[in-house]
């Protein structure tokens, strides 16, 4: 039906004529002539009728907003004084000789140009509506060709893509599962994955050697701009690779994908430790656009009679540390207080401070509510070692480290972003050696990756020492946003059964949830290992997206509903009878 898309036309078809398919992006009547903007998925054309074509003007005339058209004429140039230059095909337009209504539209529920004044949930709502606005169009369209590069990448390295099953049994990522309730097996119920993880690790022992897929995974966590409780995946799984090897294959795909899909070429993936991620930044995901660091000052504070440093000063799972802000003084008292509350949402009791005034002349010439708890040769110390200048703010964060890291990695973020310190352009790195597990708090451990992740110590010195054993695991990060991550796995089932020992995962229960595997684990398991990306959170950030709802075409709101379907729903009373379900509470369908 079409010659050409709207968007595509350029000076270089001026004489030609064009027959166009779109939607009425905007009709104006300009004193005889009527002017019609037509878009479709490339972009946006001018099309013109005047009377001399009396029938098609009539028509013309007759149709609004969103209609469907289809319009034949000729691109000409548009005289000097209507060419736009904010408009890529802003120097033609077309002369509309024919035009045929394919279908006329109701008056949409919100203007696309306008869309902001709608609101979130109404665009949710209309999202067919919404995806037609030029710039979501264009990220979902940008999606589609990053995935494209991901596959080309992946199938040039030999990579299979394999399919998993949707309808399985729960797989641990630290989520909570969703379930599915069997109608065969009364009382049962599937998971859905929360990623392919054990699937791909039996490929492995079968021997497809390179898998990869572009898988969807569930998870019914607490959603935020970054978590969507169904998102993808670029799952990878290897074997007879270590891990340099795989992270060499995982950096060369993400730098393939920027310079085909953008024409970008990454810089250096440094690669850092945990420990060192966690000391300088507070984070295991650093923003290194952001040239701010803390820096520890427990062993200053260990004397000292202001208690809130001196305790943790002087606690093994303690924290004193300082953030520097150069030239930061002038920041206000209110905004001072606004830092406190937003650290507070961290767990932070408070959020001491000091400004450098004038350095010259000693404490005198700092100003800060803590100046009195503190002896002055050791805030001159202090000021030595962080080298402040005048100008400067300093922060300190004083606590149980966990909370310190979180609440100051956090205030350095916000910090960069408030005061417009961050660089442009990409920051990659690697975050490696992670602790093997997290203590829980009320005593016991968690796998700080997932629990198939191998240990880079002995079984022996696992058991000995869960708290400082590290493991084989690796994070990609960019930009302050975690990317992927991956590690080697247990292949031998030692390891495996130790590690769900340490876990409080018996032999009974292991053998239950993860038989299978613990049983494939005895036939010839390969050494192995790989990594998952998110793809909502790569697009997110190659689109300069603020949120992963930008990039899916049907994302879930904030509280994981679908506003467009009304998914969830209640279900009739002879469905859960089908499925030998009741409800506590009445159902609400009947
Ligand atoms: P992990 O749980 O780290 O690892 O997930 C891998 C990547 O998936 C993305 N991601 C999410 N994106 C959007 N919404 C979510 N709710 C969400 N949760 C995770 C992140 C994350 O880095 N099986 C392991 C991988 C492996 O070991 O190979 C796994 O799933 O970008
Ligand atoms: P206070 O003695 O509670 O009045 O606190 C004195 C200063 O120390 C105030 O600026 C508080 O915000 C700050 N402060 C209190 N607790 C902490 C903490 N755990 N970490 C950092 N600063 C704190």
């Amino acid at each position: 039906m079409r010659s050409h898309y709207c968007g595509s036309l350029t000076p270089d078809h001026i004489g030609l004529q064009v027959t166009l398919c779109g939607w009425v992006d905007r009709r104006r009547d300009h004193g005889g002539v009527i002017f019609l903007d037509l878009r479709d998925r490339e972009g946006i054309v001018q099309v013109v009728f005047d009377p001399d074509t009396e029938q098609y003007f009539e028509r013309a005339d007759r149709v609004r907003g969103e209609y469907v058209l289809q319009v034949t004429g000729r691109v000409r140039a548009r005289t000097e004084d209507a060419v736009n230059p904010n408009m890529p095909t802003g120097g033609i337009e077309v002369l509309g000789k024919q035009l045929e209504i394919l279908n006329s539209a109701a008056t949409p529920p919100f203007q696309l140009d306008e869309y902001t004044a709608a609101g979130e949930d109404v665009r949710l709502h209309y999202r067919y509506m919404d995806l037609r606005r030029p710039e979501i169009q264009q990220r979902i369209m940008q999606r589609s060709r990053i995935t494209g590069a991901v596959r080309q990448f992946l199938e040039r390295e030999g990579f299979l893509d394999i399919e998993t099953p949707i309808l399985t049994r729960a797989t641990p990522e630290g989520a909570r599962d969703y379930l599915v309730p069997s109608r065969i097996h009364a009382g049962k119920f599937y998971a859905l994955p929360q990623s392919p993880q054990l699937f791909k690790q039996l490929f492995m022992i079968s021997g497809f050697d390179r898998y990869y897929q572009i898988a969807r995974c569930f998870r019914d966590e607490d959603l935020r701009a970054d978590r969507q409780p169904e998102f993808t995946q670029i799952d990878v799984e290897t074997s007879f690779l270590d891990e340099g090897q795989i992270m060499d294959i995982a950096e060369r795909m993400v730098r393939s994908v920027f310079e085909d899909v953008l024409g970008v070429e990454l810089p250096d993936f440094p690669r850092m430790t945990h420990a060192e991620a966690m000391q300088r930044f507070g984070s295991d995901k650093p923003d290194l656009r952001i040239p701010l660091e803390l820096i520890s000052i427990g062993e200053l504070m260990e004397q000292v009679d202001f208690k809130v440093f001196r305790g943790p000063a002087s606690d093994p799972a303690g924290r004193v540390a300082a953030l520097k802000v150069s030239g930061g003084a002038s920041i206000s008292r209110k905004e001072i207080d606004d830092y406190t509350r937003y650290v507070s949402i961290f767990g932070a009791r408070g959020l001491a401070w000091i400004k450098v005034n004038d350095l010259a002349a000693g404490t005198p010439g700092l100003q800060s509510p803590i100046l009195k708890f503190i002896p002055d040769e050791i805030v001159l110390e202090l000021m030595r070692r962080l080298q402040a200048a005048d100008g400067d703010i300093i922060f300190f964060g004083a606590g149980k480290a966990s909370v310190v890291n979180e609440s100051l990695g956090a205030l350095r973020v916000k910090l960069g972003e408030d005061l417009g310190l961050l660089a442009t352009g990409w920051k990659p790195l690697w975050v490696v050696d992670f602790p093997m597990f997290e203590a829980l708090d009320g005593g016991g451990w968690t796998s700080q990756h997932h629990p198939f992740t191998a240990p880079s110590c002995s079984v022996e010195e696992l058991r000995a020492s869960p708290a400082t054993a590290l493991s084989r695991a690796y994070d990609m990060v960019l930009n302050g946003a975690e990317l992927g991550g991956g590690s080697i796995r247990n292949h031998q089932r030692e390891v495996q059964f130790t590690v769900f020992e340490i876990l409080g995962i018996g032999a009974e229960e292991a053998q239950q949830k993860f038989g299978f595997l613990l049983d494939a684990l005895k036939y010839g398991a390969p050494p192995h290992g790989g990594i998952a990306f998110g793809l909502d959170r790569l697009v997110m950030l190659m689109t300069g997206a603020t949120s992963i709802r930008e990039v899916i075409a049907f994302p879930k709101t904030q509280s994981a509903a679908c506003a467009m379907t009304e998914a969830p729903d209640a279900v009739n009373l002879q469905q859960l009878q089908e499925l030998n379900l009741r409800l506590r509470h009445e159902n609400p369908a009947g």
